[in-house]
């Protein structure tokens, strides 16, 4: 592993995908076994998909204790029904909440179907207020440099919010097939990251090459969301080679 740092982001740069998840992994589950009842924020996609297959037996293995940890879901697809294929929810319910027994007391989580968006906004909004700050926030980076559904805009929104999902995002492979394709999503906004004690950042592939050296380009710019980490004092890149491949350094 090689460590360089740009622009206040800490990058810790993996031989390959396998290795950044058992990293990011650790440093999870070594935060669920020191602090007391911790707020994890998830992302979903294909990048945390092995470190959160990685978390329960890890937990398991070093006898880690999972009855106070809390989790908050980053974003959701809109106008999908709740748990089908492709939700965040499906993924995250499938790799973390039940195999570690997480009751809904301890996850808070954005509906894909709300009746109506804008109080679900509200009710996670005044949730979050009340159980954060988020200890850990856990994110991927789309290829349009979005953080959860906080996409590329003129100005960005600082806490929950329903949003205008990008070409980009419409094209994710979580529903990339499905029969009608989402064009809203709701999310966190970029706010509620920022206030997160500490980001862990997961960027794997070639994919994201450019995105990886954009993000700590120096300037913070609404049109590249992930640029506004630089604003935050403790933010961790886990990344692979690929990704990092013309981070100055990093090879
Ligand atoms: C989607 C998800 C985000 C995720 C991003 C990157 O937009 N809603 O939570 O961070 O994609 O996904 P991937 O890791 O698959 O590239």
């Amino acid at each position: 592993m090689k460590t360089v740092r740009h622009a206040k982001v800490t990058f810790a740069v993996f031989p390959d995908h396998e290795a950044l998840s058992r990293s990011a992994a650790r440093i999870v589950v070594d935060l669920i076994r020191m602090a007391d009842a911790p707020l994890i924020c998830l992302a979903s996609g294909s990048t945390p998909r092995r470190t959160y297959d990685l978390i329960p037996p890890l937990c398991r293995g070093d006898g880690v204790t999972t009855d106070r940890v809390r989790f908050v879901k980053l974003d959701e697809w809109l106008d999908l029904p709740t748990r089908v294929p492709g939700t965040c929810e499906a993924q995250l319910t499938e790799q973390l909440i039940d195999p570690l027994g997480v009751d809904a007391g301890r996850y808070l989580s954005f509906a894909s179907d709300p009746v109506d968006p804008v109080a679900e906004c509200a009710r996670v909004a005044t949730a979050l207020e009340a159980q954060g700050p988020i200890d850990l926030a856990i994110l991927g980076l789309g290829r349009n440099g979005h953080l959860g559904f906080n996409e590329p805009a003129k100005a960005l929104i600082p806490n929950c919010h329903v949003t205008t999902l990008s070409a980009v995002s419409q094209d994710h492979p979580m529903v990339r097939d499905t029969n009608a394709v989402p064009t809203r999503g709701i999310t966190l906004g970029i706010a509620d990251i920022l206030h997160a004690r500490r980001v862990l950042l997961l960027a794997s592939g070639a994919e994201k090459r450019e995105q990886v050296v954009r993000m700590v380009s120096g300037t913070v710019d609404p049109r590249f969301p992930a640029s506004f980490l630089q604003l935050h004092p403790a933010v961790t890149c886990v990344c692979d080679e690929d990704a990092a491949a013309l981070l100055p350094g990093a090879s």
